[in-house]
């Protein structure tokens, strides 16, 4: 293994970082639920200056009128899956939903059942630390899944139909999947790259200089961002992230194939309809009914 992503386990050289990031390289691909990582990323998803991990409380107030209005009526049995910690599961089970949320980040688990339990909302909604890719999920055992704010893009362009399928056999029949997809990332396509000295990251808490490159593949619908901490006494840590993104003409097969054929794509969350120019697309799906 040729790098330490973000826990700097090994000490890592130069020379054997590739030049060029390999999209979904398994070797240097971010573990979500690495604990140093998770813990970091938590302070991410709520900081209410940026949108950049979870949203502010303001847009997700905003977000939660429009999901009511997509969502079947309460009392439904509703998975989060890629839950975070918490900020639409909760305002879910408050309004009378019974929710469950899936993530693997132990950490942000952690603040989710916070919110709850000051919420007093206990036997309205539960968390589940796993892997969607694996994680047991019974059939027709919920009325919606949610997967907000990319969820799906994490997984490579062979691991979304999968996940996609394990989460609508969990469906009952007629049931609903939202989730919320980006045509394309913020960056141009080619190659971007960049430099800073930060107190601290996502990659570690001490001061160290940061070197990122990210690299938007068009024709292939993938990119990948890639952080090198360096820190004074050498100690090096890698991480990387991939994303595919599915094209727009191809979004209703790959909700069909999974068992999805209803599909309606919003242009994000307003109502009207997706373009192929839409900056994200809320991709409403529905399980037939049996
Ligand atoms: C961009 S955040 C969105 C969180 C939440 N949906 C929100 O909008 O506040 C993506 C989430 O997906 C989770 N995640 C990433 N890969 C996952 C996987 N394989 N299985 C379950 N959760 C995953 C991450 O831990 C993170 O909490």
């Amino acid at each position: 293994m040729a790098y330490a992503a973000a826990n700097m386990r090994q000490k890592l050289h130069a020379s054997s970082i590739p030049p060029w990031p390999v999209p979904f390289d398994s070797a240097a691909e971010l573990d979500w639920g690495n604990p140093g990582y998770a813990r970091r990323l938590l302070r991410e998803h709520l900081d209410q200056t940026h949108d950049g991990a979870s949203r502010r409380r303001t847009v997700i107030a905003g977000q939660m009128r429009r999901l009511c209005r997509l969502l079947p009526a309460t009392p439904a049995r509703i998975l989060d899956a890629g839950c975070g910690p918490g900020l639409y599961a909760v305002p879910l089970a408050a309004l009378g939903h019974s929710v469950t949320g899936i993530d693997v980040s132990a950490a942000a688990l952690r603040h989710a059942r916070g919110l709850a339990r000051d919420a007093h909302l206990r036997g309205k909604v539960r968390f589940v630390k796993g892997d969607l890719r694996d994680v047991p999920l019974a059939p027709d055992s919920f009325d919606a899944v949610l997967l907000v704010y990319f969820v799906l893009e994490a997984f490579s362009r062979t691991d979304q139909p999968e996940v996609l399928r394990r989460l609508a056999a969990s469906l009952a029949a007629g049931g609903t999947l939202i989730a919320e997809l980006r045509l394309r990332p913020e960056q141009p396509p080619g190659r971007i790259d960049w430099w800073d000295v930060v107190p601290n990251s996502l990659l570690s808490d001490r001061r160290h200089l940061l070197l990122g490159d990210a690299v938007y593949d068009e024709r292939r619908h993938t990119y990948v961002l890639r952080e090198i901490a360096i820190h004074d006494d050498g100690a090096v840590a890698v991480q990387q992230t991939s994303g595919w993104l599915c094209p727009f003409g191809s979004i209703p097969r790959l909700f069909a194939r999974a068992g999805l054929p209803d599909v309606t794509m919003f242009d994000g969350w307003t109502g009207s309809p997706a373009h192929a120019l839409s900056e994200t697309v809320l991709v409403v799906a529905r399980r037939r009914r049996t």
